[in-house]
């Protein structure tokens, strides 16, 4: 069985959570811009960072997958598992890409001086959107950044859930 790991991350939480995995698993990692080709490879991990609800790199991932490759799509982001609405729409945006997807979510960090002006934007945009329902848990860790500087729910050790 050949397995291999992938991760897409901007600013370094996902890749740390890849990283976690690899490591405990003992298997190869690679990053999804390093990424040629699949053709050895039967299951797949890939950690994605979710920026304004879609996992980055998932279009350059699922390129190279073919329908028999067992594939594993954790998704990282400040959302949470609680947040069922938030999830259910990162979720449906992986399976439309990969199928075959087992999906995970694990929560991620985030920094406020690590922002530009244009992704404070965003960021202000998707708090917005998401508070016309009930508070959501992304909205408290959005505001958190906003306000503390920063929110941080990395948890190394939820690597342990992640099986295919
Ligand atoms: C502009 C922007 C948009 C984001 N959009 C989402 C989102 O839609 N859902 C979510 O759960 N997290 C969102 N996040 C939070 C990131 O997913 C979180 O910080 C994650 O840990 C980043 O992973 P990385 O450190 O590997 O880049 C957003 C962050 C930024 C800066």
């Amino acid at each position: 069985m050949n397995d291999l790991v992938i991760y897409a991350s901007k600013r370094g939480s996902t890749k740390e959570y890849a990283e976690a995995f690899a490591r405990t698993q003992g298997f190869p990692i690679l990053d999804y811009q390093e990424l040629k080709q699949l053709d050895e490879v039967d299951r797949v991990f890939y950690f994605g960072s979710v920026y304004a609800g879609k996992l980055t790199g998932i279009e350059a991932v699922s390129k190279q997958l073919s329908p028999e490759t067992e594939v594993a799509v954790i998704s990282v982001g400040l959302t949470s598992g609680k947040d069922t609405e938030k999830l259910a729409e990162i979720q449906i945006g992986i399976q439309k890409e990969i199928p075959q997807a087992q999906m995970v979510h694990l929560r991620g960090r985030l920094s406020k001086e690590q922002l530009s002006f244009p992704e404070k934007m965003l960021l202000k945009i998707l708090n917005k959107a998401s508070n016309k329902g009930a508070e959501t848990e992304l909205n408290k860790a959005i505001n958190e950044v906003m306000q503390a500087g920063k929110a941080d729910f990395v948890q190394l050790d939820q690597v342990q859930m992640i099986q295919l």
